[in-house]
């Protein structure tokens, strides 16, 4: 597949924003060479920046800094040994549960390469309201949230839309799974996917790599699907100018490169 799409100089090719591709540290890559697999797929797609967001799961997945970095060295030097020409940054996935809140309260959250935007998931948005405080805080001190592919929710109660609502007025912005368009989550997820990018809701597609047999197949298929919806201006901003901004731009909001 290739879609030619013309840009800045500094934001040249795809860009995700959401990966499991550090191997050993969720259920995402699960040794080294699906690690250099998967990047090696995404480049051919076109991509040429990778953010790695391993899952931080209360009780299932707890990152440990040392891990990340060590298992960032070997995939950085493997990756250049093969003469791909990739940049890498790093995040955390949180799933909404008592370490997101623990490492909210304490001022640890981890934060999407320079930016001031965390990457987090919600099982559901059926959340308690005293929450919004937290919430309210945490955006009022300059950190937002980017909700990681709240399609795959069944957004049904009133309760669960006024909570998303709440969120999304607060200044979280939205990032959709790319194989969500394929009907990989289901029919519902695509739909509200649709939906959502025509309501302009949507800030970001990501890969949400896992390394998985259904991800080679669907992601590409995605992409087109992307294209089909959205068209070549619509790719460029998914894909390309507000992901390349976003880890572009550091926490002071000045430009980091
Ligand atoms: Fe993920």
């Amino acid at each position: 597949m290739k879609i030619n799409i013309s840009e800045p100089e500094n934001q040249s090719g795809f860009c995700d924003i959401h990966s499991h591709l550090l191997h050993g540290l969720d259920d995402g890559a699960k040794n080294l060479g699906q690690s250099i697999e998967g990047v090696k797929f995404l480049y051919e797609l076109g991509y040429r920046r990778i953010c790695l967001t391993p899952h931080q799961q209360s009780g299932e997945y707890e990152y440990d800094f040392n891990d990340i970095h060590v298992r960032l060295d070997e995939l950085k030097e493997s990756v250049c040994k093969e003469g791909i020409d990739i940049e890498f940054s790093n995040g955390i996935e949180y799933l909404f549960g008592s370490s997101f809140i623990d490492d909210s309260q304490t001022g640890k959250l981890i934060t999407l390469g320079k930016s001031s935007y965390f990457l987090l998931e919600f099982e559901t948005f059926n959340i308690q309201s005293f929450y919004k405080n937290l919430f309210f805080k945490l955006i009022a001190g300059g950190l937002k949230p980017i909700l990681a592919h709240p399609e795959r929710c069944d957004l049904k109660s009133v309760s669960e839309k006024e909570f998303f609502d709440y969120l999304v007025s607060c200044g979280a912005l939205i990032q959709c799974g790319i194989t969500s368009l394929t009907g990989m989550w289901g029919r519902k997820a695509a739909d509200l996917t649709a939906h959502l990018i025509e309501k302009g809701r949507v800030s970001f597609f990501a890969t949400d790599l896992h390394c998985r047999k259904a991800d080679y197949h669907a992601i590409p298929e995605g992409i087109e699907r992307l294209a089909s919806l959205a068209g070549k201006d619509g790719l460029k901003k998914y894909l390309i100018k507000n992901p390349c901004e976003l880890l572009l731009v550091d926490k002071s909001g000045a430009d980091g490169k």
